[in-house]
């Protein structure tokens, strides 16, 4: 059978109204066919990435996941981290030392962040989400809620913008006040921004390394590969490995396969789910 044929098949599938005119192809058994159909994914996987009944899969997003939709990243001309010290903002010791200044810091982000929008490759990892649903773990670098305003579930391993804690209390609580002064806690304590800061131990890290154990699909989306642990992640996993984004991560050797260009074009077509 021609590749064509085959191509016939998936066409039958996707559109059931057309089977009738499928005849010597539709004569095959049901097994047979999806045999076929997981062998054709696999050899096409270098324009979309096939994902297989039996999948599970690990999304990483990092700050490219939301460049479009206005919010800076760190690295990229123009990043934050080109215009701030990461230890004047992001640090146990920048908090010690200037508390005030790391909450304009914090401030000034929340402002960046509060008239952002989700873009179609957020709504395509949503619906992804949707279809998969447990299968599918959704890590992000990202404090912006705009994984959660498209519709997914995400664990922010950085903590999270939107939310800010007692240093003494601890419990995270929603918060999108803008501060010109160290905010109390009734208990007194100073409260603080509820993001992991340079030093700190990440959210979720059991869960995530126990997911990374059983994942046989790994997609990094939009990170420079150049902060841990994340950029191990792709080391630590024996699922197939894809990387998206305009340029190269550092940790690109790691990778099975890139999908270059931005997150928010290539994300809505990428998913082909078996
Ligand atoms: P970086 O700023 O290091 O990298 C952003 C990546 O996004 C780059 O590789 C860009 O090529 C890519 N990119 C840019 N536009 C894109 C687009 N439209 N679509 C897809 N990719 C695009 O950001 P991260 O790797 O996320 O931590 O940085 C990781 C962590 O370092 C951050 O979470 C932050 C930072 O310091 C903390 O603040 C704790």
């Amino acid at each position: 059978m021609s590749l064509q044929g085959l191509e016939c098949v998936r066409s039958a599938i996707a559109f059931p109204w057309q089977v009738k005119r499928m005849t010597a192809v539709t004569r095959l058994p049901h097994p047979v066919v999806k045999f076929i159909i997981a062998k054709l994914s696999e050899t096409q996987s270098m324009e979309r990435i096939y994902i297989k009944p039996t999948d599970r899969v690990f999304v990483l997003t990092g700050a490219g996941m939301s460049a479009e939709s206005g919010i800076p990243t760190f690295r990229d001309t123009n990043g934050l981290w080109r215009n701030h010290r990461v230890e004047e903002v992001a640090s146990p010791d920048a908090w010690r030392r200037d508390p005030q200044f790391v909450w304009e810091f914090y401030s000034m982000r929340r402002m960046d962040a509060a008239t952002a929008h989700p873009t179609p490759g957020h709504r395509a990892l949503a619906a992804l989400e949707r279809t998969l649903g447990s299968r599918l773990f959704l890590c992000t670098q990202n404090v912006d809620n705009l994984h959660e305003q498209a519709g997914s579930r995400p664990l922010h391993m950085h903590g999270e913008l939107f939310k800010s804690r007692c240093e003494r209390c601890r419990v995270p609580f929603d918060d999108a006040n803008i501060y010109h002064e160290v905010p109390r806690c009734a208990c007194g304590g100073k409260i603080r921004p509820h993001i992991c800061w340079f030093g700190e131990r990440v959210f979720g890290v059991d869960r995530v390394r126990r997911t990374l154990e059983v994942s046989t699909v790994f997609i990094a989306i939009g990170t420079s590969g150049m902060v841990e642990p994340a950029a191990s992640f792709v080391g630590q996993t024996k699922a197939r490995t894809f990387y998206v984004g305009p340029e190269e991560p550092l940790n690109l050797a790691s990778f099975d396969e890139t999908f270059t260009g931005k997150a928010g074009e290539l994300l809505p077509t990428l998913f082909d789910v078996g």
